[in-house]
């Protein structure tokens, strides 16, 4: 059986007063958001405009990963609050603190749900998911990645509930990121086509879809990136958020889970970490003749060896083709890591024990 709701209310237009007539606001309206973006944008006025219809608490404080230190700040001053609806305007921590708070307010820690101490609750305030960068599929997906920043451990909340209720994509938002942002967080966009595809969770709507985006990433990564084309980045953009929703339905592989272990140690962004593991993970697949690698090459008209020398060719192009090395990682620390590595990692085809690890680690130097 396959299931695939598309249930979330997606607009594709620009940012406006207007355009949030279309959601539904309430009465008690917080927004998360970033100074640069206030000012870039000039949201002020359309947020004074909204205040004649909703009171907003604005916080602009969200830090990457969306610590918790972050997130208990606004539950503490909002705690008395009946609050209708949690704007996050950002990238994938903002958008995924705004899923964190909004089961929160309905009474049921975070924190609980986070270590597994409550089960996710049955409902929660409305969220509506403006994103500023194309990648991290934040915006549809089913999980919010937090930060316990007193502990010193990342990792996430997952149920349907915290799907954002409303997305609006306004590419211009996403083409005014630097260079280097675009094509990093682009291709963990990409990473997330890819690996929805090959994991053993895939279906047959989710495989569509990561093959669509694909085409996008080939077509219009670079121009996005290179010559700030508007058309191209609303591809990507577009591309991003229908991820969301495979990572809904289906899982990310192998480079995920070792990414969540290289990204702490060295300091590095999720998608810099990503791209460094794909040199050794898709290098891996094709030596070991993955027959989903070989099923997601036909699905583009493409040769194994063409998919992997055009992805080869992207990274070039965007200058974003790293190592495990060039993040800081050292080959004696491979064995360590390679233990460390945690999560669901047989939903991958190719992994068969802690050598498959090694050898991704090993081919990633
Ligand atoms: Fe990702």
């Amino acid at each position: 059986m396959t299931q695939y709701y598309l249930k979330p209310k997606v607009l594709l237009a620009p940012i406006s007063t207007e355009i949030f007539k279309e959601f539904n606001l309430g009465a008690e309206v917080v927004i998360l958001v970033s100074n640069t973006i206030m000012e870039n944008f000039n949201l002020h006025s359309i947020f004074e405009d909204l205040r004649l219809t909703s009171n907003l608490h604005i916080y602009k404080h969200i830090r990457p990963d969306a610590p918790f230190e972050d997130l208990n700040q606004i539950i503490d001053e909002l705690k008395n609050k009946k609050l209708d609806n949690i704007i996050a305007i950002g990238g994938g921590s903002v958008i995924d603190a705004a899923k964190a708070l909004s089961v929160s307010f309905e009474g049921i820690d975070y924190r609980d749900i986070f270590y597994k101490k409550a089960d996710m609750p049955g409902k929660k305030i409305n969220v509506t998911a403006i994103p500023t960068t194309a990648g991290t599929g934040a915006e549809l997906s089913f999980g919010a990645i937090i930060y316990d920043n007193y502990n010193n451990i990342k990792g996430g909340i997952r149920g349907e509930i915290v799907q954002p209720d409303n997305v609006l994509i306004d590419a211009k938002f996403h083409n005014n990121c630097p260079f280097k942002l675009k094509a990093e967080v682009g291709f963990d966009c990409l990473t997330h086509a890819i690996e929805t595809y090959i994991s053993k969770k895939s279906n047959p709507l989710v495989r569509n879809q990561s093959v669509s985006c694909i085409k996008n990433i080939f077509k219009y990564l670079i121009p996005a990136c290179k010559d700030n084309d508007i058309y191209a980045m609303e591809k990507i953009a577009i591309s991003s958020a229908l991820m969301g929703l495979n990572l809904a339905y289906s899982s990310t592989c192998l480079p995920h889970r070792i990414q969540y272990v290289i990204g702490p140690l060295t300091n590095t962004s999720h998608a810099q970490g990503l791209i460094a593991i794909y040199k050794g993970w898709l290098k891996h697949l094709a030596e070991i003749n993955l027959k989903e690698l070989k099923t997601l090459a036909e699905d583009l008209d493409m040769a194994v060896h063409e998919f992997l020398e055009k992805i080869a060719f992207i990274k070039d192009e965007l200058s974003i083709d790293y190592s495990i090395a060039d993040l800081g990682i050292k080959r004696n620390q491979i064995k360590e890591i390679s233990e460390s590595v945690t999560g669901n990692v047989s939903a991958d085809p190719c992994y068969q024990d802690t050598n498959t690890i090694y050898n991704i680690l090993t081919n990633s130097l």
